[in-house]
């Protein structure tokens, strides 16, 4: 049976799982392949850039999408909201920061406001300013999150919406990267899923293939939270989030060492940007998180959807089985 929640209804999907708005490789063509799924594909927008975003927005066609911001970013070129409006987006979705500002140019352009949240302070936040559906992040994730974990988070925010604002849904975010999670997460209260590294791992992805094979064989073990790949990067980003990627030979340097790394950003910058551009996973960080150790693929995210869905439907059925009255 296909999985029917109040986010598939509210939006006229057929599957409740949104593609992470993975700043700089969820791009126009990753983002239609998981719309034209049955998911919701949302572009990386990221810390903003104006030409890549026209392009990625022009590469998704006419699939239905949304778009996503680092929203401390946005607020330094705030006027890129207005050229992803202009193309009518689906929903636009804001994280890591105070989403009130952008609120009201969100509604009145149509889109459904998806506020990612890192704690229930971010929640109740993004209630005041209206939000149409809040993402419960866990700090298993890959790229940038707080303290929390996925698996109290997720309820606690349910709970939290239920007495406060019973419309406004809820998706859970964070270590899901198969059927198991999907169906974990709709357990815990949760109306869908936004999955990030495992679309990470998909071939319409914008990742150099040097760092997804890296990640192939990698454990959940293997990853870090640090603030070494957004110092050699000049991403300053507020004390509160880290960025989770796979522990490589850089943070083994560099990890808790970062007023040393700020003295040799010369030399650093240049050669962790050339790490990237080569996909060496030596040198340049593969963002991932935990769910990493789930990853045995790279595969189209089409095949990626339909497996998780039909994984999720199969555990889910056979659970209400086990739970039917004699
Ligand atoms: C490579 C990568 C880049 C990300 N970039 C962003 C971003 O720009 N903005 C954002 O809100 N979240 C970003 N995230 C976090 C996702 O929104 C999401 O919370 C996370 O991927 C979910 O956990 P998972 O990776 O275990 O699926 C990123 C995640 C990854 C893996």
């Amino acid at each position: 049976l296909p999985i029917a929640t109040r986010l598939t209804e509210r939006l006229g999907i057929a599957h409740p799982v949104l593609l992470a708005p993975m700043g700089g490789v969820a791009g126009g063509r990753l983002a239609a392949a998981v719309s034209n799924a049955g998911g919701l594909g949302l572009i990386g927008g990221g810390y903003g850039d104006r030409s890549w975003l026209e392009a990625e927005l022009r590469a998704a066609g006419n699939a239905r999408i949304g778009c996503g911001f680092i929203t401390w970013s946005l607020n330094e070129r705030p006027e890129l909201l207005d050229l992803v409006l202009d193309h009518k987006p689906a929903a636009i979705f804001l994280s890591f920061d105070d989403p009130a500002r952008y609120a009201r140019r969100v509604a009145d352009a149509g889109a459904l406001l998806i506020c990612q949240v890192q704690s229930r302070r971010d929640a109740q936040a993004a209630l005041d300013c209206g939000a149409g559906m809040l993402v419960a992040q866990g700090g298993e994730a890959g790229g940038h999150s707080g303290q929390r974990a996925t698996m109290p988070l997720v309820p606690e925010i349910a709970d939290l919406l239920a007495a406060r604002a019973p419309d406004t849904l809820l998706c859970a975010a964070g270590g899901i990267a198969d059927g198991r999670g999907l169906a974990a997460a709709l357990v815990l209260g949760a109306d869908g899923v936004v999955i990030g590294s495992r679309f990470w791992a998909s071939e319409e992805a914008l990742v150099p293939p040097g760092l997804q094979s890296a990640a192939m064989t990698a454990s959940g073990d293997a990853t870090l939270k640090t603030r070494s790949t957004d110092i050699v990067r000049h991403r300053y980003w507020p004390e509160r989030f880290q960025i989770r990627v796979l522990r490589n030979a850089f943070t083994d340097r560099w990890h808790g060492r970062e007023d040393a790394l700020q003295q040799a950003l010369d030399t650093e910058a240049p050669s962790f940007q050339a790490a990237m551009a080569a996909g060496d996973a030596t040198h340049a960080s593969p963002i991932v998180g935990e769910a990493v150790g789930l990853l045995r693929s790279v595969e189209p995210a089409a095949a990626i959807l339909e497996r998780i869905v039909a994984e999720a439907e199969g555990l889910l059925t056979s659970a209400a089985r086990h739970v039917q009255p004699a």
